[in-house]
């Protein structure tokens, strides 16, 4: 796939999560075999007005393929602060036209945006025009199931100047709950030339074959399923590429663990870093024997030392895996 003049290769991509997807994760996931990534959301009006906090999340993953993702609702602004994200080197810039969030929706940004396509249109060619990396867009179905617009935003924004977009298969409405919706993805792909990213719901190599099989897409992007397993794309690679896969033991897994939060540390205070750190290790030892106990524990670590005594104590609990 091409996003502009930019060679993707690989088969799956790290949605970009608020709170989440921070740098040290970008890193990991690309590490693990995730062909590119979307930065956390970020305000397009923060940057402008030289936000330190909004700034950092502009940080690149050293050299490989990403992309910051702005929201607002004022072309103007946007465009503006797609310069300034420049400075970071991005290989091109993500637009978000489907957080459901009401202090961003609210006001008329993210989703909003997937109910004033006009409106839409003057951002995306504004930032376009003002930009020489490809411009890109992420938005869900629609804003609720009787106002599904995603083939009519995904029309218009081809027309603006985008170079690809992303859908993921849900309307504001639903949040996160299921179904993904496959049919409108399938009719975005139909009605564009540009690439049409899929996401929502792919957890293994098979949802993404299923995925690109049902769809049609160019590309897919994995949200939630890579908290705690930045191993899923290595997974997603091996099955679509016909190749053996061999999970990776613990130990491997909570190494990695230990490294994405020394990376936390490295690139942000680490006492917040150890706070933030919580949800990850919490994700990473999901599901294993004793889980419940340890997460519990995870929710109240305050120093590297905590985190390592119950890295220690789940590989204890867990001799076999
Ligand atoms: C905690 C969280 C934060 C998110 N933040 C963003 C965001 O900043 N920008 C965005 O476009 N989507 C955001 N999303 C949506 C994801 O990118 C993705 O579209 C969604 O989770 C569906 O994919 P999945 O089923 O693979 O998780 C977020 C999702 C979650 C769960």
């Amino acid at each position: 796939m091409k996003i502009g003049n930019v060679e993707i290769k690989g088969y799956a991509a790290l949605a970009p999560m608020a709170g989440v997807t921070d740098r040290a994760m970008r890193e990991i996931c690309v590490r693990y075999g995730a062909a590119f990534c979307v930065g956390e959301l970020t305000s397009a009006k923060a940057v402008v007005l030289g936000d330190d906090k909004s700034k950092a999340l502009l940080k690149s993953v050293g050299g490989k393929i990403w992309a910051p993702q702005l929201f607002g609702s004022d072309p103007d602004i946007i465009a503006a602060a797609a310069q300034k994200a420049l400075e970071y080197g991005p290989s091109f810039i993500d637009i978000n036209m489907g957080c459901p969030a009401p202090k961003v929706a609210g006001n008329g940004a993210g989703s909003a945006l997937m109910r004033d396509i006009p409106r839409a249109c003057k951002i995306i060619r504004a930032v376009s025009n003002a930009v020489d990396v490809p411009v890109t867009v992420k938005f869900r179905t629609g804003w609720d199931k009787d106002h599904i617009t995603a083939v009519e935003l995904a029309v218009a924004a081809e027309a603006s100047g985008a170079a690809a977009v992303t859908v993921h298969g849900r309307t504001r409405e639903q949040m996160y709950a299921p179904p993904v919706d496959i049919k409108t993805i399938a009719a975005v792909k139909k009605a564009v030339k540009i690439p049409v990213i899929a996401n929502g719901d792919i957890i293994s190599g098979a949802a993404a074959k299923e995925m690109y099989e049902n769809t049609g897409c160019d590309f897919v992007s994995v949200g939630r399923a890579a908290r705690g397993n930045p191993f899923i794309f290595g997974e997603i690679n091996a099955y679509l590429s016909g190749k053996a896969y061999t999970a990776p033991t613990l130990k491997e897994r909570l190494n990695v663990c230990k490294e994405q939060i020394e990376k936390m540390c490295e690139y942000k205070d680490p006492y917040i870093a150890v706070l933030e750190a919580r949800k990850h290790l919490s994700w990473y030892i999901t599901g294993l024997s004793g889980a419940a106990e340890l997460r519990r524990q995870a929710c109240s670590v305050k120093t590297n030392a905590d985190i390592d005594a119950i890295i220690q104590k789940a590989l204890e609990l867990n001799p076999d895996m």
